[in-house]
């Protein structure tokens, strides 16, 4: 259960013009300005590390040595300092091994900064999947750890946390790896530091629209099987060590779940495995993971598993029943559909405030997100 141990106080002091509340997060410091520009010497370009939908990142030496991860908010998420702190004092509140632990903040002006402990072995997008040199060896022991580690973190940011939390960016990059490999899942809870209409701008800079449930993605319809089809995109990433997306490859390979659906349907899962996995591996458990992957991602929100029967299925404790399974649920073919359809009037807005039948989505709590289906077509 999710506490609130944050304590408010009044405006405590002014110092060098700056304005500081008293801030008395539990568990987490509160750092100045100053701290954090002497960190990353004063944010240079050097010292980033990269830029998401939420802001951008820092790598950062604190005074006492510790090497931390700085995620400057972007101006989108110019909360006052209150709604701030409320929605990073729940942050902090929740930790499990496979989260990334929030270590502190800054709060100054306009400054709405995070800083976390930074993860020397960097986020799948940039390693397993990273065009560059990799030197981490992705062994099936090493991914199937993986796979797991991400099922149970959002699991338990699913169905342990009260409230629960719908991660809404579950994506490579959101996925870091400590010096044991063990996952930890990035950037929960900061959807909510964010107009709700904002919070897909990230995918748009990134380009991750591969990740998107369709039903989220067009209709804006938001519930915890938006994530579970995302999880499902990065397990068949995890295993097959491809991108969801990869437009040097042959037309019909661009489009990794339609790659995987299309070789299911042969009989020939297998030829999809990671080359590069090595002597061993267990060919009929990277297949069964597969399959896990293409029942997370059904059309419809209702046939995809809970984070936990796929946790169990990933260990073997239940399993993969995939005789009813249909078509996945693939954005680009509605896209292109829809796109052709409405390309003189693709403005049409979106169900935001419509209810939705929870029925069809095997899952009693949604919530919504503003979009048009002018925004997903850039993307
Ligand atoms: N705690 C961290 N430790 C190490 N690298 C990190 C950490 N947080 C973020 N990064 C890196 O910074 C990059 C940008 O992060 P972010 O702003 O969250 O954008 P996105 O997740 O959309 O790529 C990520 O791809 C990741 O490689
Ligand atoms: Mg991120």
């Amino acid at each position: 259960m999710t506490k609130f141990s944050c304590c408010f106080g009044k405006v405590a002091s002014r110092k060098g013009g700056v304005h500081r509340e008293l801030l008395d997060v539990e568990n987490m410091r509160l750092y100045t300005y100053k701290d954090l520009q002497i960190a990353t010497q004063y944010f240079s370009p050097e010292s980033k590390i990269g830029e998401g939908g939420f802001g951008s990142v820092y790598k950062g030496t604190l005074k006492d040595g510790s090497v931390v991860a700085i995620k400057v908010l972007s101006d989108e998420s110019r909360q006052g300092v209150r709604e701030f702190l409320t929605e990073i004092t729940v942050i902090s509140d929740i930790q499990q091994e496979n989260l990334v632990k929030l270590h502190g903040y800054c709060v100054e002006e306009d400054h709405r900064i995070l800083v976390y402990g930074f993860l020397k072995n960097g986020s799948l997008d940039q390693t397993l999947l990273g065009s560059g040199h990799c030197s981490i060896k992705f062994t099936w022991e090493i991914r199937r750890k993986i796979c797991i580690g991400v099922a149970k973190g959002l699991a338990y940011l699913h169905e342990e946390i009260q409230p629960h939390i719908i991660h809404r960016d579950i994506k490579a990059s959101n996925i870091l790896l400590d010096e044991d490999f063990t996952p930890k899942i990035s950037d929960f809870g900061l959807a909510k530091l964010f107009p709700s209409h904002l919070t897909h701008v990230s995918t748009r800079i990134a380009g991750t629209q591969g990740y998107l449930a369709p039903e989220y993605a067009i209709r804006g319809q938001l519930t915890r099987k938006a994530d579970i089809y995302s999880f499902g995109i990065l397990l068949l990433e995890i295993v097959t060590g491809r991108p969801n997306q990869n437009r040097r490859l042959p037309v019909e390979e661009q489009y990794l779940l339609e790659r995987v659906w299309q070789l299911y349907r042969e009989g020939n899962l297998e030829l999809l495995v990671d080359t590069r996995i090595g002597e061993d591996v267990d060919i009929d458990e990277t297949c069964r993971y597969l399959k896990i992957g293409l029942l997370c991602t059904q059309s419809l929100p209702k046939s995809r598993p809970s984070m936990s029967d796929v946790m169990k299925m990933l260990n073997g404790e239940m399993d993969v029943t995939d005789t009813d399974l249909s078509d996945p649920g693939l954005l680009n073919e509605l896209m292109s559909t829809k796109t052709t359809k409405n390309n003189t009037s693709a403005t049409s807005s979106s169900a935001s405030g419509k209810q939705v039948d929870s029925s069809m989505y095997g899952d009693t709590t949604t919530s919504y997100a503003n979009m048009s289906f002018t925004t997903i077509t850039y993307r």
